[in-house]
């Protein structure tokens, strides 16, 4: 078994050098005017195409160099997110072109400043958002998207702290105005956003939180969150069971037939907000089945309902409001906020599990499989742990046919680091 991960480590090697022999793919910041094969080569994650699991390489690129405006981030650690399954997929509206580098947000140290930054110095550890290219060894970002960390807080902390955390915040209290006494419904109670939304109703006296998630999690995040239904369950029915008016916010990253349910348990005054729709994920690749079943279901809302029942109804996208609405001033506000809430040891990112950036695609299969609690991170500093036989993510080289993994868990033998 040893000498087969011996094997593969190898094997993973000439994948990377194979690759260094290539052209450049699109998608480097930067001018992109150094050529593989010079010293100022960097390791990054590319999605050659949308598809599955077999779509991601590890590849050489052309170091980034900043423009006007922007930071070059020596990346430590980088947070992998559902929504990153989904680009993966081409899941998701308006897809980029591939090849790309992956990612939304990093950890690091600054290395290197462009034209007109201000506030920052080399050495600085920071966190950031990255309209895509985070799974690298180096990142560039505008200036706007970059928050010093504390020196408490670790890399892999760090980046598993800006989606998940804006994303709750932002929809608790700028959307939904938690305050004391209310009830929050969320699902996937568990994961990175769930755990954000746990821990971030902990700050307000009295919320009531009622969470879903698969039933292995519970006993691990039962102290987070105030009552729990398996995912499976009829969880209109529990939580009327315990609270017969519903609830006063509802957070649905499912969508589909979730959305009305999610409706019929507001409050009067309460507030729904559809903020993802992992439903539409249910293999490795895209099921246009899942996508059209999940739009089918969507309750078609009339605002006359919404007026006579006294219900609001939301969205919330964090990565639009960034890259596309230009809301980095509000957002920047929000880290402020949550930064002050870390100090005073009120939040802490709940980090699953590191990989190392060869191991891409079985951390992703770990979120397929609905194994994680908290977030999972990418370590650019991690030695890929040696794949053993019968592992369910090496690198398909055959072609570009995708397998439907899901449910295929036993498989898998290479174990990330928990923290
Ligand atoms: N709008 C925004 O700005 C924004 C920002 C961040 C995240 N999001 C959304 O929030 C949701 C959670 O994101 P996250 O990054 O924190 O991920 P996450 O919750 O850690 O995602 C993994 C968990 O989701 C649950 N899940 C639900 N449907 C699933 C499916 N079809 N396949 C696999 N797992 C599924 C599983 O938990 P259980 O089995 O325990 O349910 C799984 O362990 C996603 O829908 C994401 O797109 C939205």
């Amino acid at each position: 078994m040893a000498k087969e991960g011996v094997e593969k480590a190898e094997e993973t090697e000439q994948m990377i050098e194979k690759e260094a022999n290539k052209e450049p793919a699109e998608g480097g910041c930067g001018d992109g005017s150094h050529r593989l094969g010079d010293a100022q080569e960097m390791r990054a994650v590319v999605l050659t195409g949308f598809g599955g699991l077999n779509k991601l390489r590890l590849s050489r690129k052309p170091m980034p160099e900043p423009q006007d405006g922007e930071l070059k981030i020596r990346v430590k650690a980088c947070g992998l997110n559902f929504i990153d399954l989904m680009v993966r997929q081409g899941n998701i509206d308006n897809p980029p072109k591939t090849p790309l580098v992956p990612g939304f947000e990093c950890s690091g140290i600054v290395e290197a400043l462009g034209d007109s930054v201000k506030g920052y110095e080399i050495g600085d550890r920071v966190m950031a958002f990255v309209n895509y290219n985070a799974w690298a060894e180096v990142v560039c970002t505008p200036v706007e998207f970059v928050y010093k960390i504390p020196e408490d807080m670790s890399f892999p902390e760090a980046a598993a702290f800006p989606v998940h955390f804006v994303t709750a915040y932002v929809m608790l209290f700028e959307v939904a105005n938690l305050r004391e006494g209310m009830s929050v419904l969320v699902h996937s109670a568990g994961g990175g956003v769930g755990q954000a939304v746990a821990q971030l109703c902990s700050t307000i006296p009295n919320v009531t939180v009622f969470g879903t998630a698969s039933t292995f999690k519970h006993e691990a995040i039962k102290d987070s969150v105030t009552h729990l239904f398996d995912r499976n369950a009829d969880y209109v029915q529990e939580v009327k069971r315990i609270s017969s008016e519903g609830v006063d916010i509802v957070l649905d990253c499912l969508c589909g037939d979730n959305t009305g349910k999610g409706l019929s348990l507001l409050k009067p005054l309460g507030t729904y907000i559809l903020y993802g729709s992992s439903n539409m994920v249910t293999g490795e690749t895209k099921s246009f089945f899942s996508f059209a079943k999940s739009w089918w279901q969507v309750e078609k809302v009339n605002p006359i309902k919404l007026y006579e029942e006294n219900k609001v109804i939301a969205g919330f996208s964090l990565l639009n409001l960034l890259f596309k609405q230009g809301r980095a001033g509000l957002i920047r506000g929000v880290v402020d906020k949550l930064l002050a809430l870390y100090n005073q040891k009120k939040i802490k990112p709940v980090v699953d599990s590191l990989w190392a950036l060869e191991e891409v695609k079985e951390a992703m299969q770990r979120i397929h499989d609905r194994g994680n609690i908290g977030k999972l991170i990418l370590d650019v500093e991690k030695t890929p742990t040696p794949l053993m036989a019968n592992d369910s993510t090496e690198t398909s080289e055959a072609g570009e046919e995708e397998e439907d993994h899901e449910g295929d868990s036993e498989n898998k033998e290479r174990t990330p680091f928990i923290q």
